[in-house]
């Protein structure tokens, strides 16, 4: 059977400002997947620098920590099935430019550095960038049983 699998979302600053959090956030719902975690919060410098340790000697570091440290932005965990891989399908490649019409990124950005959406890149990148934004305590472990919405009493 197919693992269940948590993956985090960043929903960057270009698409809180945009107004498209809940569209972005709305097709990972209509999907399957599950919002397990879900915060607003400003990054500072130290975390830009650990959370993108592998890209701070690139020469775009710069604009890419000022776009991250300066507005807020939306940080999700999603848990579902193969979420690493089918999440990273839905959000698109990371040059906007050239991610496919129905992405994420293909839809609602032309850009590679303001490209609306993170998603981790692999399991373990998943567990790390998972334990970096979210405390345990902040998870949740909920089932979604429809049937006790479709006969609630309302007495
Ligand atoms: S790389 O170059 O293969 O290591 O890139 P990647 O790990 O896919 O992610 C690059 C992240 O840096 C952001 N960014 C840019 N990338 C390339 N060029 C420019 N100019 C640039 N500016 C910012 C890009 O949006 C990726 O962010 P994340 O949050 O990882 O999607």
């Amino acid at each position: 059977m197919p693992m269940r699998e948590r993956t985090l979302l960043l929903i960057k600053p270009d698409a809180l400002q945009r107004g498209l959090v809940g569209e972005i956030l709305a097709r990972f719902e209509k999907k399957g997947f599950k919002i397990v975690g879900l915060k607003m919060l400003k990054m500072d410098k130290a975390l830009a620098k650990e959370h993108y340790a592998h890209l701070v000697s690139k020469p775009f570091y710069p604009d890419l920590e000022k776009f991250v440290t300066e507005h807020p932005l939306v940080a999700a965990v999603v848990e579902g099935k193969e979420a690493v891989e089918v999440v990273r399908l839905i959000v698109g490649p990371t040059n906007a430019s050239r991610a496919p019409a129905g992405t994420i990124r293909g839809d609602f950005s032309n850009s590679t550095s303001r490209n609306v959406i993170h998603a981790s890149d692999s399991k373990e990148t998943a567990a790390k960038e998972i334990h970096r934004f979210f405390k345990p305590h902040e998870l949740f472990d909920y089932s979604v049983n429809v049937e006790s919405y479709l006969y609630a009493s309302d007495e």
